[in-house]
C-alpha cells in the first residue's frame, strides 16, 4: 500500500510499487489530466510535483510518492484561477493542447522558485517538447503570469 497526499487528499493505493506514478493517477484515481507522451523522462506531458517540485511522472515509481504531496493538472487551482491559468488563456498557448498541462505544471514550479523568471531562466526550466511549437507563447504566459512585460 502507498498512502500520499493528492491534491489536498489522502488517497491510499493498492498496486504494484514499480507501477509509474503516472498510471496510478490516471487509471486508479481517474485523473486524466496529466498525459501520457514518451513513458522515458524526455517530453514532460506526464509533469506532476512532488513535494512541490516537477517530477515526471511516467518515471516515478508509484512507491515513491509515499508521505509525499503530489499535485497535478487538476489540483494547480480550484477554478481554474491559478495566474498561469489566466495567462495561457489570454495568451491563447494551446494549439493541440496534448502538451499543455505538463507545460503548466513546470511553469507552476519555475514561478513558485523564480516569480520573476528571465527568457533564459524559462528555457533553462521549461524542457517540456511541444510538438506544435507553442513556446514562445509559453514564454509570453509565464512571464504575463510572473507580472512582467516582457
Ligand atoms: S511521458 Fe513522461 S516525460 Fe514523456
Ligand atoms: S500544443 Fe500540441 S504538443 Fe504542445
Amino acid at each position: 500500500m502507498t498512502r500520499f497526499k493528492l491534491n489536498g487528499r489522502s488517497v491510499t493505493i493498492d498496486a504494484d510499487p514499480d507501477t509509474p506514478l503516472l498510471w496510478v493517477l490516471r487509471d486508479e484515481l481517474g485523473l486524466t489530466g496529466t498525459k501520457y507522451g514518451c513513458g522515458i523522462a524526455a517530453c514532460g506531458a506526464c509533469t506532476v510535483h512532488v513535494e512541490g517540485k516537477p517530477v515526471r511522472s511516467c518515471s516515478l515509481p508509484q512507491s515513491a510518492a509515499e508521505g509525499k504531496s503530489v499535485v497535478t493538472i487538476e489540483g494547480l487551482s480550484k477554478d481554474r484561477s491559478h495566474p498561469l491559468q489566466r495567462a495561457w488563456i489570454d495568451e491563447q498557448v494551446p494549439q493541440c493542447g496534448y502538451c499543455q498541462s505538463g507545460m503548466l505544471m513546470a511553469a507552476a514550479a519555475l514561478l513558485e522558485v523564480k516569480p520573476h523568471p528571465s527568457d533564459q531562466d524559462i528555457d533553462a526550466a521549461i524542457t517540456n517538447i511541444c510538438r506544435c511549437g507553442t513556446y514562445v507563447r509559453i514564454r509570453r504566459a509565464i512571464h504575463r503570469a510572473a507580472g512582467s512585460s516582457k
